[in-house]
């Protein structure tokens, strides 16, 4: 899998590492418990069979966004490890094939890192102007009327009693922005980016880029422009504490730091809803490699949700961009609890999931996969008195679940940080189990690796009726995925041209080889095949 633009056509597996696995016993997952666990993820036989890990912050930080306010960038946090670890993660990981991505989180630092203790000093000090500084409004209020990303933080200033100025924070008071019009800043990051590459990490998914780029001279947003996790689409042109255009002058700087390594990869948190905005990231091809599709993973569990999707995602690779397909992650309720509905039964929650897993891996483009989906882990409801969270995210951040044989599921010998349940799926009892989830994605993973159908960027939607999204990856598999709760028929056959296929894989009962008739074909509810149609 060495080779260039290894990252398209790739899996990616997202390893929230305070979660993972504890191998120090302190109820917190490290970077040792990641590398003994390196096995479930590639390189054996039951491996999941993923081409790389994308690790959440691991750098030193007071943990008020459990890793997201870094105070010192090229430091491990002591509760993950040491340097000696992550070198020694990178290298293990590589020898099994598995590219190693670090979460990059250039937007802000934690208040603790050095550069704001001397920012704050004094209006003189040389890393003043490292931050966004400005005086209080003629009313002694904040600058203006930016609000944070958290709607428990509220406004997006705090007041900085010392040197009578106010500082920007886009997350929580700890999380001061950067300013990234000072070029100081810009080659401090560039730096940190070369510190880590040269320990050999193959990249970096980076954290709220839309960010970087903020109104020069600071004005107000309209008045009705609200938080940005509940603005539509429309709103967003209006936002200026986001996506200034200066920001893409900000990712052609970095993108020419990771080109001078060869076959590094940049992938982009781009909050930014509108997904023709969002291509805007790509650049002239000289700026992020991929950017997170928001859309994607807002789609309510319907067909024709995923089916504009997926016409999005092809306009992307037309505009010579590259797609991204992720349900879950550390900022999302778990799709497994998302797409269950309360009123079905587990097996059907079971069966939404197991058609999820065909549907991410089928498609055109990389995708991403949680730490514990490929289980089928739920939210786990985590009391207040845990809950710590500026945006309260715990329950998708649960231990992962490895075996209820033993205590903590196998995650810890001591009670870990966040409550877990004392059963339910856990990767000992699926990896035996030929009939599992975790099965199911080894054998979609096994035929998006080797199938020279969905590693082509060929894609094309087939009108299939009502709650099925269908559609073909060259002219010999077609991949049709039943949305509704009950059965549905499949025309595909008047489309095609073809009548018979043969089942490569089947998100229910159906065994590989089994012949179907496209004419007669009914989907069972949430049903996802893949069909060989070679004929
Ligand atoms: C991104 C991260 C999120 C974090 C925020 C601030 O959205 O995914 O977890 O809280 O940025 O860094």
């Amino acid at each position: 899998m060495i080779g260039s633009e290894w990252w398209r056509n790739a899996t990616v597996y997202q390893i929230y590492p305070l979660s993972f696995a504890d191998a120090d016993g302190d109820g917190v997952g490290d970077l040792r418990g990641i590398i003994d666990h390196l096995r479930h993820l590639a390189g054996e036989t039951h491996s999941l069979g993923v081409d790389a890990i994308w690790l959440s912050p691991i750098y030193r930080s007071p943990m008020v966004d459990f890793g997201y306010d870094v105070a010192d960038h090229c430091a491990v946090d002591p509760r993950f490890g040491t340097l000696h670890d992550a070198d020694d993660l990178i290298e293990q990981a590589h020898s099994r094939g598995l590219r190693v991505l670090l979460d990059l989180v250039p937007n802000h630092t934690s208040d603790e890192h050095e550069w704001f203790r001397r920012a704050r000093t004094a209006r003189a000090d040389r890393y003043r102007d490292w931050y966004v500084w400005a005086d209080p409004a003629p009313d002694g209020g904040p600058p203006n009327n930016w609000l944070s990303a958290f709607e428990r933080v509220g406004r997006a200033w705090t007041f900085d009693e010392p040197t009578g100025q106010y500082y920007l924070h886009s997350y929580t008071p700890q999380q001061p922005d950067l300013n990234w019009r000072n070029p100081a800043v810009r080659a401090a990051m560039h730096d940190v980016m070369r510190f880590w590459l040269d320990r050999g990490v193959d990249g970096f998914r980076v954290d709220a880029p839309h960010r970087l780029g903020k109104d020069e001279l600071l004005r107000d947003n309209a008045p009705d422009v609200v938080n940005l996790r509940v603005a539509t689409q429309l709103d967003e042109r209006r936002h200026r504490n986001i996506d200034d255009p200066v920001v893409h002058t900000f990712l052609r700087e970095m993108r020419a730091v990771t080109d001078s390594y060869p076959d590094r990869v940049l992938i982009g948190e781009v909050g930014v809803h509108h997904p023709v905005r969002r291509r805007d990231y790509f650049g002239a091809g000289d700026e992020l490699r991929m950017v997170f599709d928001f859309g994607f993973w807002s789609n309510p569990w319907r067909a024709d949700a995923f089916r504009r999707s997926g016409a999005e995602q092809a306009a992307v690779i037309v505009a010579g961009g590259w797609p991204t397909h992720a349900l879950s992650n550390h900022d999302l309720s778990r799709h497994a609890s998302r797409y269950a509905d309360p009123a079905v039964a587990d097996a059907r929650a079971t069966a939404r999931a197991r058609a999820a897993a065909v549907l991410l891996t089928t498609l055109p483009g990389t995708t991403f996969l949680y730490y514990g989906e490929e289980i089928g882990m739920t939210d786990v409801p985590v009391p207040d008195d845990f809950a710590t969270d500026p945006d309260g995210r715990e329950p998708e951040r649960t231990p992962m679940q490895w075996d209820f044989t033993l205590p903590h599921g196998g995650f810890s010998a001591v009670t870990p940080w966040l409550p877990m349940p004392a059963a339910g799926p856990d990767v000992r009892s699926q990896s035996a189990d030929p009939g599992s989830l975790l099965s199911l994605y080894r054998d979609l993973l096994r035929l998006r690796r080797t199938h020279p159908c969905l590693r082509s960027p060929e894609y094309a939607d087939l009108d299939a009726g009502p709650d099925v999204y269908a559609f073909r990856r060259t002219d010999r598999l077609v991949v049709a995925i039943n949305f509704a709760d009950a059965s549905r028929p499949a025309a595909i056959a008047p489309e095609s041209g073809i009548a018979d296929a043969t089942v490569a894989l089947s998100s229910g009962v159906r065994l590989p080889g089994a012949i179907v008739d496209l004419s007669e074909l009914v989907l069972e509810p949430d049903e996802a095949l893949v069909l060989d149609v070679t004929g």
